[in-house]
């Protein structure tokens, strides 16, 4: 795993963008396989300036999001689609058609099995990007007894909906499930770029990379992967 310190949130982004950049640079029709939450903001904004500036050129990306919640549509602004065409479709050259969330609205079988027929017939993701929950979770692969493999419905933890109970009016609002891809999925990508930022992410960010690989912490898996990059910031990797 390769480790980047950067100075604050802002350099953080500056360099996760630089990276999927030059992944985009060097395979114009890559897969990135795309995460939300705050974390990636930044990195998605940085994008659009480049995009704009005319340094970037996404007409042959190809996206697929990591998770959706259970019973979220395409407009509801909670949801990880509206998240993605506000934060990036939206303000970039890449073909809507082009970019892959799971059906939020589908019942699990039905969206976890369209979602891998789309993953398998897309022929894998070149860079994966992901955040990193206060438990440890990547996408929604929440602390388990067995590391999941492809994609599934995930009951989400108490403090997962806690954490993300600022996102919408209250805490009752927010889904109790969603449907996340598999750690078998996210551990196939050529490359993976995790992001973790701030104070509150030390702790998680300590045992994930530095504690024992563990199904309670799904993030430890990545330590198996060969081509990791962590992308922090003083606060929390310092
Ligand atoms: C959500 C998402 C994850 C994300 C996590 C952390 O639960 N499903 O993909 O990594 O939040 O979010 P944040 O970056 O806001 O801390």
């Amino acid at each position: 795993m390769r480790v980047y310190c950067a100075k604050n949130y802002e350099e953080a982004s500056t360099l996760a963008a630089d990276l999927i950049a030059a992944q985009i640079l060097l395979k114009p029709d890559s897969v990135l396989g795309l995460a939300t939450g705050s974390t990636p903001i930044g990195a998605y904004q940085r994008l659009i300036a480049k995009y704009e500036a005319g340094e970037l050129d996404l007409s042959q990306v190809k996206t697929m999001n990591l998770d959706e919640y259970r019973g979220l549509d395409s407009e509801n602004p909670n949801g990880y689609r509206y998240f993605m065409n506000h934060q990036l479709f939206d303000h970039v050259n890449i073909k809507i058609e082009n970019t892959n969330v799971p059906d939020g609205k589908k019942d699990p079988a039905q969206a976890c099995g369209e979602y891998d027929a789309i993953l398998e017939r897309i022929g894998g993701i070149d860079l994966q990007l992901l955040g990193l929950g206060h438990n440890g979770h990547i996408g929604f692969n929440e602390p388990a007894e067995e590391f999941s493999k492809t994609t599934h419905c995930v009951d989400l933890s108490e403090s997962t909906i806690e954490a993300n109970a600022r996102f919408f009016d209250s805490e009752d609002q927010v889904p109790r499930q969603a449907y996340t891809m598999g750690i078998q999925s996210i551990m196939q990508a050529k490359m993976i770029l995790i992001m973790a930022c701030g104070a509150d992410k030390k702790e998680i960010v300590k045992k994930a990379f530095w504690g024992p690989i563990c199904p309670q912490v799904p993030a430890s898996v990545l330590q198996l992967h060969n081509n990791v990059i962590l992308v922090g910031d003083e606060a929390c990797l310092g």
